[in-house]
């Protein structure tokens, strides 16, 4: 299954549609399943955008990953200002409410998104501080996979996160809350992997194999979520950037495709016209498809991992 996040205000554009209805089979919502434009106020709920790209995603026979349920990045002032029994009461219905609507429709959603800490980050048992564990103890992440489970029940149920694609202290941190919950009897079927990585720095396959080889003998599926490899800092002239970047893709793709347990890959968007990295990073080409929708040396290595050749 070959992805990409998108957003619905894109749709309407006649070169963004036709290439995305052409070259993948899974969409996600870039922005707009999340909580934060979901229910900006407590209690009302707008599906416009949200309804827009999964009906978008039904009429051509594509999947929908949704993301994401639970994550502090995109969550509404007004959630962070809840008591624990407030917040408690709002996680249960946001879930139940947006998992519930989609029932049978989406084929995976991201639960918890990004809730294991960063290497120097002031953490509480590995994991991010956020209003969430603040607020609900680590026991939110399993009240959260078992609301989505009991709203969604036909749905893979993920966590997602970034830089566990290495064999670093992140992912045994992430590998050792994965595993506390199958322990626990907690309704989780994988992990994303985010893959948001640099052409002159990115994890080899051999780790990115490894990681997801342990989370796949838990008996769960991975999947990698949100790739985009960054091409700015790279060394060489655009053209020498461009064929690393091709490399990467190539490369990384190929470990999907070569694990029977990795049921996909999204790009995290699919023309540089529209990337998040150029707000976040500076400036950058870090996606499959040019600024005019042309197919990048990058697009061919995604087609060479996907052909295995
Ligand atoms: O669509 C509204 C627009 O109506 C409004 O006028 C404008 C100004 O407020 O905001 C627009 O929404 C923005 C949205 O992206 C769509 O462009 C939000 O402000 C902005 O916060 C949002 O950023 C997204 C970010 O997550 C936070 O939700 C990025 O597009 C998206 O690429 C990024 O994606 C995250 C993943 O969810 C998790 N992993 C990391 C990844 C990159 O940060």
């Amino acid at each position: 299954m070959l992805g990409a996040a998108i957003q619905s205000g894109y749709l309407s554009q006649a070169p963004y549609n036709a290439t995305l209805s052409k070259h993948f089979n899974s969409v996600t919502a870039e922005y707009e399943h999340k909580w934060d434009p979901v229910q900006r106020t407590p209690g009302v709920y707008d599906f416009t955008g949200a309804d827009q790209i999964v009906e978008f995603a039904e009429a051509r026979g594509m999947r929908v990953r949704g993301h994401a349920l639970v994550w502090h990045g995109a969550t509404p002032a007004w959630v962070n200002s809840l008591s624990e029994p407030e917040l408690r009461i709002a996680m249960e219905d946001h879930i139940r409410t947006v998992a519930g609507r989609y029932r049978g429709r989406i084929f995976a959603w991201d639960v918890v998104n990004e809730a294991v800490a960063d290497e120097g980050q002031a953490n509480t048992g590995g994991l991010r501080n956020s209003v969430f564990l603040q607020r609900l103890g680590p026991g939110f992440i399993a009240e959260a996979f078992r609301l989505a489970r009991s709203a969604a029940p036909e749905a893979r149920l993920y966590y997602n996160d970034y830089s566990i694609e290495w064999a670093n202290a992140k992912f045994e941190r992430t590998y050792a809350l994965v595993k506390g919950l199958v322990d626990d009897g907690v309704p989780i079927d994988g992990v994303g992997f985010q893959m948001h990585v640099e052409a002159q720095n990115y994890p080899p396959a051999a780790q990115i194999a490894r990681n997801m080889q342990r989370i796949a003998d838990l008996g769960l599926v991975v999947n990698i979520s949100e790739m985009d490899v960054r091409i700015r800092l790279a060394p060489g002239d655009l053209m020498t950037r461009l064929e690393a970047q091709k490399r990467v893709y190539r490369e990384i793709v190929g470990v999907c495709v070569a694990q029977p347990f990795c049921d996909g890959i999204t790009f995290w968007g699919f023309t540089d016209r529209y990337s998040w990295i150029d707000g976040f990073f500076g400036p950058d080409d870090p996606l499959p498809f040019n600024e005019s929708y042309g197919a990048k040396p990058a697009a061919y290595g995604v087609l060479d991992a996907l052909l295995r050749r």
